[in-house]
């Protein structure tokens, strides 16, 4: 009961925030289930949060959880925007896309002073955050608002860090999981791409799980392959507090997710996903598509993230008009069975049932 009681919730289900193919009616609905509905917030503006803010407000009967990216902002580099640009060319030619036509990449603003006033006048019950923290100052005032702190690690060592500034929970994001990983220890020899080659000493989500409530006295969040009844009662039988599942809400009517996005998850392709940072320069799990079968998943001199997306945007778009996902990041997780076209109530009671099999 420790997560429900720590986050006002009736089911230690977490429904994971999912940028780029949700809003908040998914949050809403899995609310309503008694689960905890998230909303990503990392790709919005301060008045689209503020939009999806006041429909949560309106409709969602339980808490919820708003999430934000805590990357360190991007810093532009020349030279490996040139190298990205080369690699694609080909693909350029093949669409008829002239690359001096493409606009400079953008970069996304982590947690900041524009999110904090929202959250100081919201008051969201739960905030959870992913790639580390916010500095000190914003992340003082948002324990201030009263917020419950989540946080994602992907290794002992990130909880351990989590643990000691002072977060209510922690998110176990095993290398199961669909999506950015949440890695933010950066270990790599400078230089180099961060993260990309620490992939190799990352755990599965029982691992991890194991490691981090052996070590931590916190609540420890499953999340990576949690899809049915039975991998729930694997992560409580582990000693889990909770579950944290992105994937097993795709194909959900609340979610957004674009019909080629459904269609790979509904195809045998979904069975085959890897690790790449091609899309956006971070390390993410997604099922294998044209570009990261031709230039293989993960290139270690690309720009800061998430500069590459920019270079590859006119790609995506003319393959996307093409009804084509060749050059669209298609986050998916390993564990496949659970996503299904079925309202996100059902998802989460289908979840919930692996609490009485624990
Ligand atoms: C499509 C997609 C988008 C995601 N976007 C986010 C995000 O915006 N913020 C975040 O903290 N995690 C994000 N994640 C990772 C999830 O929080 C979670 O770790 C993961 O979904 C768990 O693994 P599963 O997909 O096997 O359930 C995303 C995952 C997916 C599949």
């Amino acid at each position: 009961m420790v997560l429900q009681e720590l986050l006002g919730i009736e089911l230690p289900v977490i429904q994971a925030p999912m940028a780029g193919v949700q809003d908040s009616a998914l949050t809403i609905a899995v609310s309503n289930a008694g689960g905890l509905g998230s909303l990503p917030c990392a790709m919005l503006s301060p008045d689209q949060i503020l939009c999806e803010l006041r429909a949560i407000s309106a409709h969602a009967r339980g808490p919820y959880n708003l999430n934000f990216f805590c990357h360190r902002p991007a810093s532009y580099d020349e030279v490996r925007e040139l190298a990205w640009r080369r690699r694609l060319q080909p693909y350029y030619r093949e669409f008829g896309i002239d690359p001096s036509s493409i606009a400079p990449a953008q970069g996304r603003e982590p947690f900041n002073r524009a999110a904090l006033e929202l959250v100081e006048a919201f008051r969201p019950p739960v905030l959870s955050f992913h790639f580390g923290l916010p500095e000190e100052s914003l992340l003082a005032r948002v324990k201030a608002s009263g917020a419950k702190i989540l946080a994602s690690a992907t290794t002992l060592s990130e909880a351990l860090w989590l643990e000691s500034r002072g977060v209510d929970a922690i998110i176990a994001q095993g290398l199961e999981a669909g999506g950015h990983r949440g890695m933010f220890l950066d270990a790599s020899l400078s230089g180099a791409a961060p993260f990309v080659g620490q992939l190799d000493s990352q755990v599965g989500t029982m691992t991890l799980v194991r490691q981090l409530v052996r070590r931590l006295s916190l609540p420890v969040i499953a999340a990576g392959g949690i899809a049915d009844a039975s991998s729930v009662a694997a992560a409580i039988a582990l000693g889990a507090a909770g579950v944290q599942a992105g994937t097993a809400y795709l194909l959900c009517p609340e979610a957004k997710t674009s019909a080629l996005h459904r269609a790979a998850l509904a195809s045998d392709a979904a069975a085959n996903t890897a690790i790449t940072n091609l899309f956006t320069g971070r390390p993410a799990r997604a099922i294998v598509n044209r570009l990261m079968r031709e230039l293989g998943p993960r290139d270690t001199s690309l720009p800061d993230f998430p500069l590459p997306a920019g270079a590859l945007a006119p790609l995506r778009s003319a393959a996307q008009n093409r009804q084509s996902a060749d050059f669209t990041p298609l986050w998916c997780g390993q564990n496949l069975p659970g996503c299904q076209s079925v309202p996100a109530a059902e998802i989460t009671r289908g979840l919930a049932a692996g609490l009485k099999q624990a």
